[in-house]
């Protein structure tokens, strides 16, 4: 079953829990949370300590992206707030390998991402030891940007990739998603497709997540 994740950098962030009380009853899979360190990306959003506060409302599994220079400085820090999976990025870490084994260690699952300009080549030797990988379908550090389409074509790259390996690693599409793309990157073979304004700057939440889930299994 492909699933929803809706990113909460959107959300209105004065009243974060009740945002993702209402992506939950709306049929949310999971929540995407965007960790920006002002560094790796020209953004600062969220630590750990919101990570821990949000983690009381919901049982839902925490999507951790954290796009954040030498992210395994905060690996633990993330999975003791309640991460369900984390990911970093290739372009971020140069122990990559290390920093995925830190993150399984936690006892979750591990993922790993490439920004658009970055070639799938880069990860072909993680790829078997990763649960998920997430392709970045826009630059990451801001919401409300629009999906590059030339990166259609690597995320069905990708998932040759993933097939030829293991069909166990899961394929997530990030960045510039919406009603009118998400059946073409589903087609593509993702399997998680995040969607932040799409789902968070629309009227009706619960309307809006059937319409994509609806392309999903059409
Ligand atoms: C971008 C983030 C994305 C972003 C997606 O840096 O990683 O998760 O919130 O938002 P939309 O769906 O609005 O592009
Ligand atoms: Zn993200």
């Amino acid at each position: 079953m492909k699933k929803i994740a809706p990113s909460i950098l959107s959300a209105d962030f004065s009243k974060l829990g009740k945002e993702i009380l209402a992506v939950e009853e709306a049929g949310a899979d999971l929540i995407h949370i965007d960790v920006m360190d002002g560094h790796f990306v020209p953004n600062i959003t969220i630590g750990p300590v919101v990570v821990a506060s949000l983690r009381k409302v919901t049982n839902l599994p925490f999507d951790v992206h954290l796009m954040i220079e030498n992210p395994e400085r905060f690996i633990e820090a993330f999975a003791a707030a309640g991460s369900d999976m984390i990911t970093v990025h290739v372009e971020a870490t140069d122990h990559l390998h290390r920093t995925i084994t830190l993150i399984k260690e936690q006892g979750i699952k591990a993922g790993v991402s490439l920004n658009p300009a970055t070639p799938l080549t880069q990860i072909e030797q993680i790829i078997e030891d990763v649960d998920l990988l997430l392709v970045m379908t826009v630059n990451p550090g801001f919401g409300g940007q629009n999906f590059i389409e030339t990166m259609l074509p690597k995320i069905q790259k990708a998932r040759e990739m993933i097939n030829a390996v293991s069909s166990d690693v899961l394929l997530e599409v990030d960045g510039g998603t919406t009603l009118n793309n998400i059946k073409s990157i589903a087609d593509a073979g993702a399997d998680i497709i995040v969607a932040g304004a799409s789902v968070f700057k629309s009227e009706d939440y619960h309307q809006t997540i059937r319409k994509m889930k609806e392309f999903l299994s059409s």
